[in-house]
């Protein structure tokens, strides 16, 4: 077994809290991170995350099960702080002894981080902080740690890269706190320097998404082989009177039709067709399910391919261990330097 003395000491806040041999997470990412990834991350030294996405309670249920059966290390569960039935997954999660619970999304609502740890649970909750100022609130109010996720990431981003938040927001917690760096890291020597910055460990998911353990469909995996950083672009919001949340996701016919849409629907909405809710849900609804398509019926066209920048660097399928590894590897030979 390989060492990285170096690495080691810097992540050890992180492995210690997470209770696994790296303080590497991969991000939960709906569809992909399941039973398998989950299972194969962890197995490898990393810290896996299911992602919970839509899934019902039973859905839930039965995934923690199957993932619990494939490895033995811990893992953790990451929940959207909207689902409608947040508070039964949380119970879910409680049932099964899950170790970690990341809430993701937005604010935790009212009660939540509480009834995580209820009856000392000991379940450590993560949160994810988008300003300083929240991720100060965030640790007040219960969560063990913290991930602050830049705009390159994948799927659903804030406004702010993670350089400028990790040099916001690392100086003034890191000591204190564990915080987690995540969004555009796609090699070992940026992982060095953001544990060098005070980060307890760092979170990738572009990176793992097509892992040879990920259930991907061959067309999303060769997609994101063939993709470059400039591909994977942020949604954009054309009318002002109709929000979009940004998504970062590989450039194709659907990112297209969406602008499209978004001004068919602006144009109805100025001759009176649509009032301003329906108008709205029309454009929230425009995704649904695009996401599954993509990951699971291998639709790169109109689906959702949500990658991140760090896209470029993900050449060909590689088992997680070895993706681990070469991180490690990397980060290892900066640090040393
Ligand atoms: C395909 C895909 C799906 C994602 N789905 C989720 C999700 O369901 N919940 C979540 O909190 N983050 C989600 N993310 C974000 C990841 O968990 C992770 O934070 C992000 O990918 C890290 O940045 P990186 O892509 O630059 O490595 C997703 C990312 C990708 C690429």
């Amino acid at each position: 077994m390989r060492t990285y003395p170096n690495t080691a000491a810097l992540m050890q806040r992180g492995t210690e809290f997470l209770g696994c041999e790296t303080a590497i997470l991969c991000g939960a990412m709906s569809w992909v991170s399941e039973r398998n990834l989950v299972a194969a991350i962890s197995n490898a030294g990393g810290f896996g995350v299911i992602a919970c996405g839509a899934m019902t309670p039973e859905l839930l249920d039965a995934e923690i099960a199957a993932t619990k059966a494939l490895t033995a290390k811990p893992f953790g569960v990451n929940l959207i702080t909207m689902h409608p039935a947040l508070f039964d997954l949380i119970a879910v999660c409680r049932k099964h002894g899950v170790t970690h619970v990341v809430l993701a999304g937005g604010i935790p609502p009212k009660g939540s981080v509480e009834a995580i740890k209820a009856d000392d649970s000991g379940i450590k909750v993560i949160c994810f902080a988008p300003t300083l100022a929240l991720a100060k609130k965030l640790l007040r109010s219960g969560a063990d740690a913290l991930v602050i996720e830049g705009m390159e990431a994948g799927g659903h981003i804030g406004p702010v890269s993670t350089s400028v938040l990790a040099q916001e927001i690392l100086p003034e917690l890191a000591a204190e706190h564990l915080i987690f760096v995540a969004g555009g890291i796609g090699r070992g020597e940026a992982i060095a320097s953001y544990l060098e910055m005070g980060a307890a460990g760092v979170q990738l998911g572009t990176r793992f998404a097509c892992a040879t353990e990920s259930i991907a469909h061959p067309d999303f995996k060769k997609a994101f082989f063939r993709a470059s950083a400039r591909d994977a672009i942020a949604s954009v919001q054309v009318d002002p009177r109709l929000p979009v949340i940004p998504v970062r996701a590989l450039k194709n016919k659907g990112t297209e039709e969406f602008t499209a849409k978004q001004r068919e629907i602006a144009a109805k909405l100025d001759a009176g067709d649509v009032d301003m809710a329906a108008a709205q849900l029309e454009v929230e609804h425009f995704w649904a399910g695009a996401l599954r398509r993509a990951v699971i019926d291998g639709d790169v066209e109109s689906g959702s391919v949500m990658a991140g920048q760090s896209v470029g660097m993900v050449r060909c399928e590689e088992p997680v261990s070895a993706i681990i590894t070469e991180l490690m590897t990397q980060c290892e030979a900066a640090l040393t330097r």
